[in-house]
């Protein structure tokens, strides 16, 4: 009887853990999924940062610095905001959630394998063949060496209470400087990456700061992708994939490896913390041996021995050979390898990436340049530079998108699920003049406006729910274009882009738009984001609603030792569908309205940016 490979992909993300068995042609055999609790009522509401003790055993300094213990530090949520603005995750809870979902994923395998097929024809029996990782970025995790244990909860990407760090760096470092910074980091100084987030750790967790003057090198350095690997491997690992790295601050995108400029800025001496050894995005990143999390300090009960028994038998040796950022990933996982393509993923926010080939491109209208992917071993090129070298792209954020049909269905109750926004939107065919700026948590790219407030523009009497609803959608949409018409105009003056690029890709810089994520799903919101976008855009949604797990199983597939997939002709011939059939959507819009949309739009980002100053 042959066994069926296939391809296990662990996906962290901001509010969820899931985990994916892969078949080679991108079905799914089995999934499961955490989402993080967040609620306060089921741990120890934290006013002050957790601080470990040598012990591993949390310390609350209390008011006039006296030290509390709690009883069962991991009694928290996985995700806490401990003070506005302030998102911190449980590293403990994290490993737990990954063993939880491998534990439940394994064992439905083992069952279907050993289920008989009811017409007597031989079953299909599975083995993993390979592990891949998503991960979200730039969250930053520091631990002991000697304990495991992590010495503060992981800073989320999203925390903003480095803001006064950063306004001050801005404000005091000179601009040829901070230019510098960001051609070699690719980041520009911002409360979004790992950079500050370690000199706010340095600066306020003593233990941190005492481990690292000591000099003992105790320090360990890592994004979740580092904080993962070190304990799957039972710390026989400690890397990063070279996309996380390029979200850190601390790595030169030139020479791929950290740079001593950047890391002199940051006050990161690598003697006296110890960082993580920057890798290509397809690597042997060490092999599963799992990790009984009682050796650092997380009491709580995970896997039965029946599942740790399952989990053993189909991961011990198996080797992890992908590792992405789950931005990075759902690019690879939208098989969008041609120069000039971009994604898009709806999430909470949106995050486009907009593929340079090997062209990194540093932008005038705020996006960041980052790492696509790298596959060293593929002596092949998909319309652009080979993929053994990395492939670079700009992205840009957009911080709401999900979260304002969120805020229609809780705040305003105008639907009833996330899932009725299209529907609702349908019943009007235009927002009859109504503008809606969605932005509650400012302006991300390209305007960057930290102070703009969410604004609804244009209501009348005759205004109505679904003109609102569609006006929402609208200004995600917009948002995506914006960004795009950045993008597209860094390109079109980068003397590099253009001397690489065919004459195809002068006359269009960008080809297709490639969607996922949970808005992408609405037939009414993808056609509202190809109506806006225009003629010279289609925007086409993966067939696979799991782009950032498949885009890590596809780093594991294709490296070497694997070799689920040869090269990315064979990835795309066995996963790519068909792109013209309804997946794809073209503007039907007039371009006379069409502008005059984009233009009511301008005007209502300058008003909504003027109404706090
Ligand atoms: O940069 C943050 C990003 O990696 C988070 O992605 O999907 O977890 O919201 P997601």
């Amino acid at each position: 009887m042959t066994s069926v490979p296939l391809i296990c992909s662990i996906d962290i993300g901001t509010t969820s853990t899931r985990v994916i068995l892969f078949t080679d042609s991108g079905e799914e055999v089995t999934k499961h999924q955490i989402e993080y609790s967040t609620s306060a009522k089921e741990g120890s509401k934290r006013n002050s940062p957790t601080i470990f003790s040598n012990e591993g055993i949390p310390l609350d300094i209390g008011e006039g610095g006296h030290v509390k213990v709690e009883e069962d530090h991991h009694a928290g949520p996985t995700l806490s905001f401990p003070e506005p603005g302030w998102v911190e995750c449980d590293p403990c809870h994290i490993l737990a959630n990954v063993l939880e979902c491998l534990g439940a994923c394994l064992t439905q395998l083992e069952i279907s394998n050993s289920e008989e097929p009811l017409d007597g024809s031989s079953p299909t029996v599975y083995h993993v063949a390979a592990i891949g990782i998503a991960n979200m970025r730039e969250t930053t995790i520091i631990w002991s060496k000697k304990t495991g244990r992590p010495l503060h909860n992981g800073i989320v990407w999203n925390d903003t209470r480095t803001l006064s760090l950063m306004n001050n760096l801005n404000a005091n470092v000179p601009v040829s400087i901070r230019r510098e910074i960001q051609e070699r980091a690719g980041c520009p100084i911002s409360t979004y990456f790992s950079a500050l987030k370690w000199t706010w750790l340095y600066q306020n967790v003593p233990l941190i700061r005492n481990a690292y003057e000591s000099g003992e090198g105790d320090l360990m350095f890592g994004t979740v992708d580092t904080w993962l690997i070190y304990n799957i491997t039972r710390e026989k690992s400690f890397m990063t994939d070279i996309t996380n790295a390029s979200r850190t601050s601390f790595m030169n995108l030139q020479t791929k490896n950290y740079d001593e400029q950047l890391l002199e800025f940051w006050g990161v001496d690598p003697n006296k913390m110890h960082l993580p050894e920057i890798v290509p995005s397809s690597h042997n990143f060490g092999t599963f041996e799992l990790r009984d999390l009682k050796e650092i300090g997380y009491n709580r009960h995970v896997l039965s021995e029946d599942e740790a028994n399952i989990v053993s038998k189909y991961l011990r040796n198996v080797p992890i050979t992908g590792c992405l950022g789950d931005q990075s990933a759902s690019l690879v996982g939208q098989l969008a390898f041609h120069k000039g393509d971009a994604k898009c993923t709806y999430g909470t926010g949106a995050f486009l990436l907009y593929n340079t080939g090997d062209t990194q491109l540093v932008s005038e209208h705020g996006a960041v340049t980052t790492v696509g992917y790298w596959f060293p071993e593929l002596d092949e090129s998909v319309d652009g530079p080979k993929c053994a070298e990395p492939h670079f792209c700009l992205e840009g954020s957009i911080a709401v998108a999900g979260s304002c049909v969120q805020w229609l269905r809780d705040n305003l109750k105008l639907i009833y699920s996330a899932s009725h926004i299209g529907p609702l939107a349908a019943q009007a065919p235009t927002s009859a003049g109504v503008v809606f700026v969605p932005a509650f948590s400012g302006l991300f790219a390209p305007y960057w406006n930290a102070q703009t407030t969410g604004t609804i523009f244009g209501l009348t009497q005759y205004s109505k729910a679904t003109h609102i609803a569609r006006a929402a959608i609208e200004g995600v949409c917009f948002q995506v274009r914006a960004i795009l018409n950045a993008m597209v105009s860094d390109a079109s003056s980068s003397h590099e882009f253009l001397a690489k690029a065919s004459q195809h890709h002068r006359e269009n810089p960008l080809n297709t738009l490639h969607v996922d994520g949970g808005m992408s799903q609405s037939d009414v919101v993808m056609q509202i984001q190809a109506d806006i976008l225009g003629p010279s855009v289609s925007v086409v949604r993966s067939h696979n609603a799991e782009c950032t797990a498949l885009g890590s199983a596809i780093a594991a597939g294709l490296h070497k030792d694997v070799k689920i997939w040869e090269s990315l002709e064979h990835v795309k011939k066995k996963l790519g569908g068909d792109t013209n059939g309804p997946n794809m959507y073209v503007a039907q819009l007039e371009d006379a309205k069409r502008e005059k949309m984009w233009r009511l739009w301008e005007r209502a980002i300058s008003r909504a940016r003027d109404w706090l100053e």
